[in-house]
């Protein structure tokens, strides 16, 4: 069927309407004339490949990878597309999730931009974590869209060049269902099998523990840990988190879902030694009671933020920094309960960010600043932060 595409919508797609039904299109642009095929039948509407583009939209490339495109690696959503375009992309779905989802006053978000993260490979090379499928025959690969086809590539291009040149896409790795590897700023190369996808990881080579730099300081988590996947994303959030917040000498602070304890270490230095900051986070390869030692006015918790929030009592300021699922309303009751002066909210997913929002704000919470970076450019994917503060 030939489609005109219209608006670009959340997951990396553009809708097409044709006589009442609706259709999510993949690999196109809106504007662009193209013939699509039906990848995905829903009730009420249909996913769709674009498979030949009959009239190109000014913004579109020709994918710097080889392996992009219908039927093709799975991992990148917006190849065909300049950068700066998928950066307009991404700011309109953010727009949309905000005003539709999050009840969010559109003139609010005027003007709302999706910003680059400074990276001398621009779009490319910045992926410091790779986690490539492994099949039957031992070889990794990366799968096609929603599918368990494995696409053999020999490199994947938003990689960092230390993973490009490894050589863990080159080696058969038999029994094995997953093989990741981790790239980290002291420059080493950490490799981990996992036996099936949701299986724990087990270490290969490399670091066992992996070094991460904000600034002067370093961080020591497991290799399996979390850490932001762009080498620009946490000294860039870091400092936007602190603009946001302006934390003043002797204020308390939370830094909820915390990691390594990134934000927690920025904001015990900003509110010296009068001040108390509190960490939260459930994973152990994050280390952060290790990763936090040094600052005095810092601790942490090790548990659900869930679980813990309601008995921190009250606090000044919080970042809140959850996975893509967002934080929930149990968290955002205990943060209406805990009266903090502003909450700095970081976000992965617009849509949960969207829900929170509006959650923030029947605890008597509005959005005040607002930020994006594109921290996964040629994916569907960026990171929002948020200011929210007390209703005047
Ligand atoms: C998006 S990451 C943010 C980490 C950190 N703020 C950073 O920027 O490096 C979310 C973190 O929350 C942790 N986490 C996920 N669910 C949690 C929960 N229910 N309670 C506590 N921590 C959780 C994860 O282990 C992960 O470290």
């Amino acid at each position: 069927m030939i489609v005109t595409v219209g608006d670009v919508a959340a997951g990396g797609h553009c809708v097409a309407r044709v006589d009442g039904e609706v259709y999510f299109v993949r690999h196109a642009l809106p504007g662009e004339r193209v013939r699509i095929e039906i990848t995905e039948r829903k009730k009420r509407f249909a996913f769709a490949d674009a498979v030949e583009v009959l009239e190109a939209s000014p913004d579109r490339v020709e994918p710097p990878c080889r392996f992009a495109g219908p039927s093709k690696c799975g991992g990148c959503d917006f190849q065909h597309a300049t950068p700066e375009s998928q950066r307009r992309l991404k700011a309109k779905v953010l727009f949309d999730q905000l005003t539709r989802i999050g009840g969010i006053d559109p003139a609010r978000l005027d003007g709302v931009e999706v910003e680059a993260l400074a990276w001398p490979e621009g779009a490319l090379g910045w992926r410091t974590r790779m986690q490539y499928a492994v099949g039957p025959d031992g070889r990794p690969g990366l799968r096609a869209h929603k599918s368990h086809d494995l696409i053999h590539i020999d490199k994947c291009a938003i990689a960092t060049e230390r993973i490009r040149e490894s050589e863990v896409l080159g080696k058969h790795w038999d029994g094995m269902g997953a093989v990741g590897v981790v790239d980290t700023d002291d420059e080493q190369l950490a490799v981990y099998t996992q036996l099936r996808r949701t299986a724990r990881p087990h270490h290969k080579s490399g670091p066992k523990l992996v070094h991460q730099q904000v600034g002067s300081n370093e961080f020591e988590i497991g290799f399996d840990g979390f850490w932001q996947v762009h080498p620009a994303a946490a000294s860039t959030f870091l400092e936007c988190a602190l603009d946001f917040l302006q934390p003043r000498e002797g204020e308390s602070a939370w830094d909820l879902y915390a990691g390594a304890g990134a934000f927690a270490a920025g904001l015990a230095e900003a509110v010296g030694e009068t001040g108390r900051v509190v960490a939260v986070e459930n994973a152990p390869a994050s280390r952060t009671a290790a990763n936090l030692a040094r600052w005095k006015n810092a601790g942490a918790i090790d548990g659900d933020v869930a679980a813990i929030a309601p008995d921190l009592g009250s606090v000044d300021l919080v970042v809140l920094d959850p996975p893509r699922s967002g934080a929930g309303p149990e968290v955002v009751v205990a943060l209406g309960e805990a009266r903090p002066r502003a909450i700095c909210y970081i976000a992965c997913d617009a849509g949960a960010l969207a829900r929170d929002a509006s959650d923030l704000a029947i605890e008597g919470y509005e959005l005040k600043r607002l930020r994006a970076f594109d921290a996964f450019p040629m994916t569907q994917h960026f990171e929002t932060i948020a200011l929210f503060e007390p209703v005047d």
